[in-house]
C-alpha cells in the first residue's frame, strides 16, 4: 500500500475538499461572464484542476501546458522550457494559471511573463499550495487563489510527486525518510 510510505498527513483529503470548494465560488464570482482560460500545468496540478473546475459555477476554457524553468539564482536569468504548449491563442483572454505548488517561484513568474507577452487581457495565479519561505530574494509573485501554506519540507500527493510516484494520493502528505534512503 502506498500509504504506509506517508509519515504524517499534512492536509487531509476534506480539508483540501473544503477549501476547493472556496477558491472556486471566489474564481466564479470573479470571473462571472470574463469566460477565463484555465491553464493546468501538468502534470502537479492535474487532480487539483479537476476538482476545482467542476465546481466553477461559470463559462471557462480549459487547457493545459507543461513547462519548466531553469536558470541561476535570480528569475531575470532564468529561462522557461515549454514542452508542451496551450492549444489556442490567449490573447485578449483572461488567463488563470493553476500550479500546484509555487516554490521558488521562478517557473510561474517566466510563465506569467510569457503569457502577458502574448498579449492576455489579465493573468492571475492558482496554487494549491505556497511554500513562501523558498521564494526567490526579492521576487514578488502574488498568489491570487491560494489553497494552503506549508512549511519548508518536502511534501507529496494530490499531485504532487517524489520521482514520479504518489501524485495519486487524496491528501498532502510527508514521506517516511525511508523512503528517500531506498
Ligand atoms: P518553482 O516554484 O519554480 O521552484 O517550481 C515549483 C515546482 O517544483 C512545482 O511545480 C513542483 O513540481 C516542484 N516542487 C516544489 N516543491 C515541491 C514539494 O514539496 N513536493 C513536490 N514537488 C515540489
Ligand atoms: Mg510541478
Amino acid at each position: 500500500m502506498i500509504r504506509d510510505d506517508i509519515a504524517r498527513v499534512l492536509i487531509s483529503e476534506e480539508q483540501i475538499q473544503r477549501r476547493i470548494s472556496e477558491l472556486a465560488a471566489q474564481i466564479t464570482e470573479d470571473y462571472r461572464d470574463k469566460e477565463p482560460i484555465l491553464v493546468c500545468i501538468l502534470k502537479g496540478a492535474v487532480l487539483f484542476y479537476s476538482d476545482l473546475t467542476r465546481r466553477i459555477d461559470t463559462h471557462i476554457s480549459m487547457d493545459f501546458m507543461s513547462v519548466s524553468s531553469y536558470g541561476d539564482g535570480t528569475v531575470s536569468s532564468g529561462k522557461l522550457t515549454i514542452r508542451q504548449d496551450l492549444s489556442k491563442s490567449v490573447e485578449g483572454r483572461h488567463v488563470i494559471i493553476v500550479e500546484d505548488i509555487v516554490d521558488s517561484g521562478r517557473t510561474l513568474s517566466l510563465l506569467k511573463a510569457h503569457l502577458a507577452e502574448k498579449q492576455a487581457a489579465s493573468v492571475r495565479i492558482c496554487s494549491l499550495l505556497d511554500k513562501p519561505s523558498r521564494r526567490l530574494e526579492g521576487l514578488d509573485l502574488p498568489i491570487d487563489y491560494k489553497g494552503f501554506q506549508v512549511e519548508n519540507e518536502f511534501v507529496v500527493g494530490y499531485g504532487l510527486d517524489y520521482a514520479e510516484r504518489y501524485r495519486n494520493l487524496p491528501y498532502v502528505g510527508v514521506l517516511k525518510s525511508e523512503v528517500y534512503e531506498n
